[in-house]
């Protein structure tokens, strides 16, 4: 599409677009007077909790004043939004945690991402030819990981929980039971992937009426997951991994072509691994590193733009953005040569995330000309020394922090309702690369390193990020949507730590989004002023628009308050008390 015509399209579109701008505010004083503002973001002087889904804040919410920890909020967060989000993320799912706890001077982080099962091998999504079947690795059981994330919330209840699970699972167990309307994302997830979930007749039971897909303002009751919920409160681990629930999800899934087996779900680990850690401007940055890519590259994009006088050259300026969507781009070249699952291939983080490496990766980016593909692929050897998933971030004083992403991948994951136990299967085995080039339902380019393997767990770019300032938490945030998240991350914390925005503009800002295959900067919904557009064109860059998907859920330790923002793009809430 020309320039030209590109602007005529987005002309037809103003209406949309400078009503979005008028709703989510843009870098100008005015936002605060928003009613979005109000909705969107809270202050708090004990707490703080920001998710996606407004019952799931309040269930939260409700555990802080039965007189719970961030821990506890966070696992009843996981168990409610699970219910609230079924499109996004759920008991058949996985995700990662970070927690930074009161004793602990840096934060913690807990991978409970899915694994592949041990039948599966680098051929299962391929055709005789080993060629690409792309619906093979997105639809139906097969392509379901083992799931983590009933695991990941025992192991960390068992180490810092204080009230007994079945006080914190109740929240989830209560909401499946009496239902909720069904909301305008839900809605869409399910239209869109109706064609799935009525090939299951589980999944077209709860997601149809009269043969249709639910529509917004229908209550969506979920009897069977509450049923499941309860036997997780009354049995513990045991209840999903085993028992009933165990064994429909290992019965059923190979009756539809899946490979997940009993051993499979008793074999599943959770996994304590060591945050990335890296500094950005005084502060200390941690988030997620293997099997995610997340905080990798987010710390390579700091480090890459560090030293520019990004404030001087403005917010949204076509230098700017020039500047931070090539450090993006560079990043997503090591991503897809050098990232996979630490456990089974070697992932150099140090040299990636070191600032010489940036440095050097820095003198490639002209000021006044984008890179191609071919060119931004040249590195060099290392300096010596070398759509959809959910999120939330939960804050108090006395210390605890917790950030957490979690999904089912696509939209309701595999479309697969395990029969009798409402819990429906992720389709994480897509984040693996199905050959070396191929790419994923993100159009990530998949390498070598995330080439299948039975334990394997997928490439992730699910990036809880925590940032300390002098050893106290100054933000945490986090964000679903795929390779989005890593860019909207880090996006955010420039705006808020060298923009200096306030938290509501530095989450509600126009983003835009690199991730070198495909070749483009992808701007999000509220574009740039077309002159901003038209001089990133004249430097090379191919623009194209189309919302992130990315909803930062973020919170702030303010000194005098907690803030939380609960990205505007979204339906979810910031609660403080
Ligand atoms: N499934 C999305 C991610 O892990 O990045």
């Amino acid at each position: 599409m020309t320039f030209s015509s590109k602007l005529l399209s987005l002309l037809k579109k103003a209406p949309l677009w400078l009503g979005l701008l008028f709703l989510f505010g843009c870098p100008s004083k005015s936002y605060k007077k928003t009613k979005s503002y109000k909705k969107y973001g809270a202050t708090g002087k004990r707490s703080m909790i920001s998710t996606q889904g407004p019952l799931s804040t309040k269930a939260g919410q409700l555990i802080f004043k039965k007189g719970g920890n961030a821990v506890d909020a966070a696992i009843a967060v996981s168990f409610a939004i699970s219910v609230e989000r079924p499109q996004s993320t759920g008991l058949g799912g996985g995700g990662f945690l970070l927690l930074k706890t009161p004793e602990s001077p840096t934060p913690l982080s807990f991978d409970f991402r899915e694994m592949a099962p041990n039948k599966s091998h680098q051929k299962m999504f391929l055709g005789p030819s080993g060629e690409e079947q792309k619906g093979k690795s997105i639809n139906g059981p097969l392509s379901a990981g083992v799931p983590g994330l009933v695991a990941g919330l025992f192991h960390i209840h068992k180490k810092f929980g204080t009230l007994p699970m079945e006080t914190l699972i109740e929240p989830a167990a209560k909401m499946a039971e009496e239902g909720f309307p069904v909301y305008p994302h839900l809605a869409r997830a399910i239209k869109a992937r109706a064609s799935v979930l009525k090939k299951y007749p589980s999944s077209k039971k709860l997601f149809f009426k009269n043969g249709e897909p639910l529509k917004v303002g229908d209550r969506l009751i979920q009897e069977d997951l509450a049923k499941t919920l309860r036997l997780i409160s009354h049995f513990g681990k045991k209840g999903f991994y085993g028992g009933f629930v165990g064994n429909q999800i290992a019965i059923e899934n190979q009756k539809e072509g899946g490979i997940i087996s009993l051993e499979d779900l008793a074999n599943y680990k959770v996994k304590e691994r060591k945050p990335v850690k890296g500094s950005y401007k005084g502060y200390d940055v941690y988030s997620m590193g293997p099997p995610s890519s997340g905080g990798i590259h987010i710390l390579q994009i700091l480090n890459i733009i560090e030293n520019d006088p990004l404030k001087k050259m403005g917010y949204g300026s076509a230098d700017s953005i020039h500047l931070i969507s090539s450090a993006m781009q560079t990043a997503f070249v090591d991503r897809a040569f050098h990232l996979g699952d630490s456990d089974f291939v070697k992932v150099p983080t140090q040299k990636l995330i070191s600032k010489n490496y940036a440095k050097m990766l820095r003198s490639r980016i002209k000021a006044n000309s984008a890179q191609t593909f071919e060119e931004s692929k040249m590195r060099g050897p290392f300096p010596k020394e070398s759509d959809e998933t959910t999120h939330f971030t939960i804050m108090d004083k006395s210390g605890w922090t917790v950030s957490s992403t979690q999904t089912i991948n696509g939209w309701m994951g595999s479309g697969f309702l395990v029969p009798g136990t409402g819990v429906i299967l992720n389709n994480e085995m897509d984040d693996f690369a199905q050959k070396v080039g191929a790419s994923n339902l993100f159009e990530a380019f998949g390498g070598e390193k995330n080439l299948i393997e039975p334990k394997k767990r997928p490439l992730s770019s699910m990036s809880p990020t925590i940032i300390l300032k002098d050893g106290k938490v100054k933000l945490a945030l986090g964000t679903p949507s795929g390779t989005r998240i890593l860019t909207c991350v880090a996006q955010t914390i420039i705006n808020y730590l060298t923009f200096e925005m306030d938290l509501y503009e530095a989450v509600a800002a126009t983003r835009f989004h690199h991730q070198w295959s495909p070749n483009e900067i992808r701007v999000g919904s509220n574009p740039f002023p077309t002159s901003i557009i038209s001089d990133l064109e004249k430097k090379g860059h191919k623009v194209k628009f189309k919302p992130l998907g990315c909803k930062i859920q973020a919170i702030a330790d303010e000194g005098a308050v907690l803030r939380g923002v609960s990205d505007p793009r979204g339906e979810g809430l910031s609660l403080g008390e």
